[in-house]
């Protein structure tokens, strides 16, 4: 069975609140990309995963992949022998949520292996419990998510256009950026801060890409513009190309920017590729 892990980018990232467990509440609008990796999943005759990657990664217990299927086969009790072969494409720590695709993509796996014992939400549930994001990369799509982000709502994306992706060298790492947050806003720890995404998703639900300029909003790009500066500079060489929008993706540090002209695009990835940066052409799915 194959099966591709769709990346996702964030065109809205508001931080809200910090929570007694040490998490945060968001209020967030992720979008599935068409930025992929793939995975080739076999049953074997043994007991539990074996994982394969053209990556440079681990293919340990501590890959999410592995803790996908070790958390699958402890909520049924009953673990079955799969080996897995990752062709890893999306870049990693780079927030674009290419672990918990991948995850995702196990869960879905390992679950129509199983004769689909578990329902969506109940997947998601699993999800859950191995990454805050996990449980978006397994509905996919455009979703309105709220909680750490397992709290979804699903909402209609009609704007269009070219969306290039672009990653310097060095990645960031989450629990990192969450704590240049706290440092910088110390209202978490004082009944939160509101997040306001209406106007993104009207102008989204009609597809009116001028209205939804100003609303696209990432509250980590300010703090890892700091600590990554060519945050900065692919986010302007995008605008300067004629990106209509160009926004960091999660807790960074890729840029997304979105183009209505496909030469404008190419002539972008061009020129990030020149001053070193890993570029992707992709689009919204
Ligand atoms: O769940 P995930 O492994 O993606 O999260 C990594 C780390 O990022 C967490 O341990 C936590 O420190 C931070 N985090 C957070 N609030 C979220 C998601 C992640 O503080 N909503």
């Amino acid at each position: 069975m194959e099966l591709k892990a769709y990346a996702k980018i964030n065109l809205y990232l508001d931080v809200t609140a910090k929570r007694q467990d040490g998490y945060h509440d968001l209020v967030t609008v992720m979008q599935s990309v068409s930025l992929a990796d793939t995975l080739t999943f076999s049953r074997t005759a043994g007991e539990g995963i074996v994982l394969h990657t053209d990556g440079a990664l681990p293919t340990d217990d501590s890959n999410l992949i592995c803790r996908a299927a070790n958390a699958y086969f402890a909520r049924t009790g009953k673990p079955f022998g799969i080996s897995v072969d990752l062709e890893k494409r999306i870049p990693m720590q780079a927030g674009l949520g290419g672990g918990s695709a991948d995850a995702a993509a196990t869960l879905k796996a390992l679950n129509q292996m199983d004769g689909n014992r578990f329902s969506v939400q109940e997947l998601c549930e699993i999800g859950a419990a191995v990454g805050a994001d996990v449980p978006f990369c397994i509905v996919g799509g455009t979703q309105l998510c709220r909680g750490i982000g397992e709290v979804m709502e699903s909402v209609p994306n009609r704007l269009t256009g070219t969306l290039v992706i672009a990653i310097g060298r060095e990645g960031v790492s989450t629990p990192v950026a969450f704590k240049e947050l706290d440092r910088k806003y110390d209202d978490f720890k004082h009944g939160g801060r509101k997040a306001c995404p209406s106007a993104l998703l009207k102008a989204m639900q009609t597809g009116d890409i001028t209205a939804a300029t100003p609303q696209f909003m990432n509250l980590f790009e300010e703090v890892v513009c700091v600590m990554r500066p060519f945050v900065g500079e692919i986010r302007n060489l995008m605008l300067k190309n004629g990106a209509v929008a160009a926004m960091m993706s999660g807790s960074g540090p890729s840029v997304w920017g979105l183009f209505e002209n496909e030469q404008q695009a190419e002539a972008a990835q061009q020129e990030l590729q020149a001053i070193g940066a890993r570029v992707f052409v992709c689009h919204f799915i």
